[in-house]
Parts: structure tokens; sequence; C-alpha cells
């Protein structure tokens, strides 16, 4: 079992590195410090870790602003604080802007990727103590028929800008293990949700649409299908990963709950009205098919019977609870939905969403 002190987070400040940084810090079997190294673009958000910079901030949480693209900022960085771990989840991870805008995509997911590796590779020269644990998805896999799964035996076929660059970086990663000896891991997991997801995923786009009356955009016949999970049942088998998973092993992380679109957006639906009090009828009215979004997959599902069998993860929260706990949660942040939504993203969906 691999214990560290000091852990170089990638991305902290955004959905699911934020979480992940209070899972961590929150846990009795890490007792360490943790980096976030965070260049803070529209998706990442200091406040989101407000709490934990007020009561570990300068003892056990250090927050570095720096982008990935940088190689001389990133190894500053390792110089500074001489990191044994990194776990990379930093990247541009929305498909809809990957389609309209890749470049971000190939700079940040690719290049970004490589410095990581490139100055992990610099200081750790051939230690085996210490480990590079890379965050990616299941969409490098593509997409799914009516049945099966994917697995970690899955050839890639990646099929938009933001899964092709994804896939790429775990390739890199892959290729630094083999040809380098760099100790590192990977997982691949389908589709979170939880608080604090940019308002611009489906989920929390539809809970606050609901909530300001406005439609909800259903791209195509919405019978694209999706396996969900928790934010913290992720969290918990990416650590899981990081403490027992094989070097030079990848990993798929899934919640084993597929759902359509549709399915879901009904599922919703009948949520935010029992907790916000609003006319479940009204809700449904919202409803809009628009034009469907270009090269859309149409399903994904994960079989993670390695993460199980091996490591003995099994998912914590059932679907129920963590979305009725999603809504609240929503519910209950107002205000932060307001100012993450506000300027760069309030222009960028003026412009892209007005076309549909
Ligand atoms: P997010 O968009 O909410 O957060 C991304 C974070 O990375 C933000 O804090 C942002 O400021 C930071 N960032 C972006 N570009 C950067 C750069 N150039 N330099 C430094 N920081 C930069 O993303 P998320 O949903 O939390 O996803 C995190 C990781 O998990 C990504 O690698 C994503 O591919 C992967 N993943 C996401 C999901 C999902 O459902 N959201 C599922 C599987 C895997
Ligand atoms: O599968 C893992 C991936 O899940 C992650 O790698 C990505 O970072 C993450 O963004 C997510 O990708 P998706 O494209 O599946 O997520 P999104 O929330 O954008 O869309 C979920 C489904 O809902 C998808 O089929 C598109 C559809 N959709 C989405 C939006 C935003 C709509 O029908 N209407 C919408 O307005």
């Amino acid at each position: 079992m691999r214990s560290f002190k000091t852990i170089l987070v990638t991305g902290g400040s955004g959905f699911i590195g934020s979480n992940f940084i209070r899972y961590l810090l929150g846990r009795e079997d890490f007792q360490g410090r943790v980096v976030n190294l965070d260049a803070l673009t529209y998706a990442g958000n200091p406040e989101n870790l407000a709490d934990i910079e007020a009561s570990l901030g300068g003892s056990r949480y250090f927050f570095e602003k720096a982008d990935i693209r940088d190689l001389a900022a990133v190894q500053a960085a390792f110089e500074r604080h001489k990191p044994d771990a990194i776990v990379h989840f930093a990247a541009e991870s929305h498909v809809d802007r990957s389609i309209l805008g890749p470049a971000d995509f190939v700079t940040t997911n690719l290049m970004g990727t490589f410095n990581l590796l490139e100055a992990a590779r610099a200081a750790w020269k051939d230690r085996s103590d210490v480990l590079f644990h890379h965050v990616s998805t299941d969409e490098v896999f593509g997409s799914l028929g009516e049945g099966g799964s994917f697995s970690e035996e899955t050839p890639y076929d990646p099929r938009s800008p933001y899964s092709a660059s994804k896939a790429g970086s775990d390739q890199l990663v892959r290729a630094y293990g083999h040809t380098y000896g760099l100790p590192a891991t990977i997982s691949n997991c389908s589709n979170n949700y939880g608080p604090y997801q940019f308002p611009e995923k489906l989920v929390p786009l539809m809970i606050l649409n609901m909530l300001e009356g406005k439609s909800l955009p259903v791209y195509g016949d919405g019978k694209q299908v999706r396996d969900w999970i928790h934010v913290e049942d992720h969290n918990a088998a990416v650590w899981l990963v990081m403490r027992e998973g094989r070097a030079g092993r990848t990993y798929c992380i899934g919640g084993e709950n597929e759902w359509e679109n549709v399915r879901l957006l009904g599922r919703l639906i009948e949520l935010v009205a029992e907790e916000a009090g609003l006319d479940p009828e009204k809700l449904r009215s919202l409803v809009t098919h628009v034009k469907d979004r270009p090269g859309h997959d149409r399903r994904y599902a994960i079989d993670c019977s390695r993460l199980k069998s091996e490591l003995g993860w099994e998912r914590a929260m059932s679907f129920d609870e963590g979305l009725r706990s999603t809504v609240r949660w929503y519910l209950g942040h107002r205000d932060w939905c307001e100012r993450v939504r506000s300027g760069e993203y309030r222009s960028w969906m003026d412009k892209n969403y007005a076309r549909r």
C-alpha cells in the first residue's frame, strides 16, 4: 500500500478536483499536504475550497495558480513543494466547447499532460516510491450500441475533440510508464454528478433552468445513454487506485447505472418539483428538443469488475439518494450558481446556444 507526504492535485478548483481535495483532507489514511495547481479557467473557482483554505491553508493545503501549459510554472511548483504524487484532473472537460473551439483542448489536455509528465520525470528520476495518477474518461472508448460495456481491454475510438485529446493524454502517460519507468496509473470514469459541477453539464444545467423557468434543451431524440456515478464514489475509487492500484495499470470506474437522457430528465423534474415546491407539469412543459450535438455518442456503459475484484471498490451512494442530495445542494447554492454563470460563461452560452 502506498502512502504519500505531498500530493499535487491539478485542476483542484474544478468540479471533481475540489471534491477530491475535500475528500482527501477528511481522511484518516492521509495526513500529508495537498498542493492544488489550477489556472482558474472559467471552470475553476477558488470559492469551491474556501472552507479548506480557511481551516488548512498554509499548513496542509496550498494553492498554486499556474497553467499546466507553462512548463516553467509546473517545474517551479515541483521545485517548491516536492510532491511525491500527482493526481491529474486539470483539463478542458466540456464536449460542446470542444466542438466549437478545439484548440484549448489540444493544448491543455495534451500539452499540459506532457508538461506534467516531463516535470515528474525530471524531478523523480528513477524513484519508485512516487505516483502519477491520470484521471480520464470513458469517452476515449467511443460509443456503444444497445448492448455491451467498456472495459480496460476496449480499444480506443475517441470521436470528439475532447475525447481525442483525453485519449492522447492517456497514451502519453502509458508511454512514460513504459519507456521511462514512471510509476503511473490511469482511471477512466463515466459521467459524474454532485455538488460544485459547473452548470454547463446536463444535471446542473437542467436543475438551474427549471428553477429559472427556462427551456430544458434535450439534444436530438434524448435517447442517448450515460452511466452516472456520484463524484464521491469516483473520488473514493481514484484514492483506492492511488493507494493500492498496480503501477502501469488502468482501472475503469462506473456507476453501473445507465439512464437515457430523457428518462433522467424526467426523474430530475420530479425531484426539483418535490424539493422546490414547483408544479411538475409546468416543468415538463419546458422540455424542448433541440438540434443534436454533432457526432453525439449514443451510449456509454462501464464494466468496473477489475476495480471491484482487484481493489474491493463498491459504489456507496444510491442514485436516488445522490441525485436528491445534488438537487438540494443546487437549491441551497443559488448565489454560487449565479456567480459561476456570470461573465465569460454567460457570454459563451448566449453566443453558442442562441443558435439552437
Ligand atoms: P472541470 O471543467 O469542472 O474542472 C477543470 C479544472 O481544471 C478547473 O479548475 C480549471 O480551472 C482547471 N484547468 C483547466 N485548464 C487548465 C490549465 N491549462 N492549467 C491548469 N488548470 C486548468 O472538470 P471536471 O468535470 O472536474 O473534470 C476533471 C477531470 O476528470 C478531467 O480530466 C475530465 O476529463 C475527467 N473526467 C470528468 C468526468 C465528468 O463527468 N465530469 C468524468 C470522467 C472523467
Ligand atoms: O462520460 C464522461 C464524460 O461525461 C466526461 O469525460 C466529460 O468531461 C463530461 O462533461 C461528461 O460528458 P457528456 O458529454 O456525457 O456530459 P454532458 O453533461 O455535456 O451531457 C450529458 C448528456 O446529455 C449527453 O448525451 C448530451 C446531453 N445533453 C447535454 C446538455 C448539456 C443534452 O441533451 N442537453 C444539454 O443541454
